[in-house]
């Protein structure tokens, strides 16, 4: 819909009317934030501590099965409805084939059963990309210095059923192949799994703003960069492409990531697609802000709030972020 703005001349229209107080802004909100569009991410571990402080994003522990469970509880009582499981797997289950991703008892299968008999109605997001499981730290097979679409793509299935058969509500393929959207929904359905959600990373950027999270999961040094399968942050009709595949394949969410620096692309894609469409604020975006506040430039609720306005603004239904708890407890309050 569209129309042309009707504005009186000053003095009859003075916009600072309706900024007179917080209730009049309340009572003019465009958008709100609300707990429900949280989505918390949390990375998890099997050792014997309860929680592992990473270094590069400031107040997240990789938990163990046990505090995940826990975590999951608060959560879920804060209203948060969504938990993202990453793993942190030892080196020596990290291997060029990446067979720690497709073990039926793998890290996330397991805490996906131990979080879903605990706290069964929280929804559990999974991510399908091979980086946490393979020594190099890409997210597809690595062959002759060259990621290998179609193997990859036959490994994501097997490791998106081993989710889904721990207990995982919604996949996420995070990896860029192409034709994986298809080929993970062509094999749900083959096994049964009719309601298994797929939530698309389908626009998602080669970013500088992945550092921390590369630490979170223990991936010491990735070999080259993501460019050839992750998108140019040149590009934004390309983004519309990728969601319309996505789409015709058979996901029933999209996301585009990062959060801040391309929400043009959340806006086109809502805009465009009338789908769901959630955005992940990633780990660097956390960290600039953490560092900032750190240092005194800014205040950290209010910024981290106003971020996550930006995006319930440009379109998003939902949002990924590592500020979820927080802010669920802020919304309490
Ligand atoms: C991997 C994956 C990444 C993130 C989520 N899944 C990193 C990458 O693609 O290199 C990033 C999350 C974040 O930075 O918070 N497939």
């Amino acid at each position: 819909m569209s129309f042309t703005p009707i504005l009186a001349p000053f003095p009859a229209a003075r916009p600072r009317r309706l900024r007179q107080s917080a209730w009049t802004r309340d009572l003019v909100a465009e958008n709100r934030l609300h707990v429900s569009d949280l989505i918390w991410p949390i990375f998890v571990h099997d050792r014997d501590v309860a929680c592992e402080p990473i270094t590069s994003l400031q107040g997240v522990d990789r938990l163990s099965i046990a505090q995940a469970v826990q975590e999951a509880k608060e959560a879920r009582d804060l209203g948060i409805n969504v938990l993202a499981l990453f793993p942190h797997l030892d080196e020596r289950l990290r291997t060029s084939d990446a067979k720690a991703a497709i073990d039926p008892n793998g890290l996330i299968p397991t805490a996906c059963r131990a979080i879903k008999s605990a706290v069964p109605d929280i929804g559990l997001l999974v991510d399908v990309a091979l980086d946490p499981y393979t020594d190099h730290g890409h997210d597809g097979l690595l062959v002759d210095g060259n990621i290998v679409n179609d193997a990859t793509v036959e490994m994501l299935i097997q490791q998106t059923l081993v989710q889904v058969e721990g207990g995982a509500d919604i996949v996420a393929p995070s990896d860029m192949m192409d034709g994986r959207i298809g080929a993970i929904r062509n094999a749900l359905e083959a096994t049964g799994h009719h309601d298994t959600l797929i939530m698309s990373y389908a626009a998602k950027y080669a970013s500088a703003f992945y550092g921390p999270y590369r630490d979170a999961i223990g991936v010491k040094a990735l070999k080259g960069d993501k460019k050839t399968y992750q998108m140019d942050s040149a590009n934004s009709d390309e983004a519309l492409r990728e969601v319309a595949i996505d789409i015709s394949e058979g996901a029933d969410m999209v996301m585009v990531k990062p959060g801040l620096p391309y929400l043009d692309i959340v806006q086109r894609v809502s805009e465009t697609f009338k789908v769901p469409t959630f955005v992940y604020q990633v780990s660097g975006e956390y960290a600039m802000i953490k560092a900032a506040v750190e240092k005194g430039f800014m205040d950290h609720d209010r910024a981290v709030l106003e971020t996550l306005l930006a995006f319930k603004r440009a379109g998003a239904s939902g949002i990924l972020t590592y500020f979820a708890k927080h802010v669920a407890q802020l919304l309490k309050n």
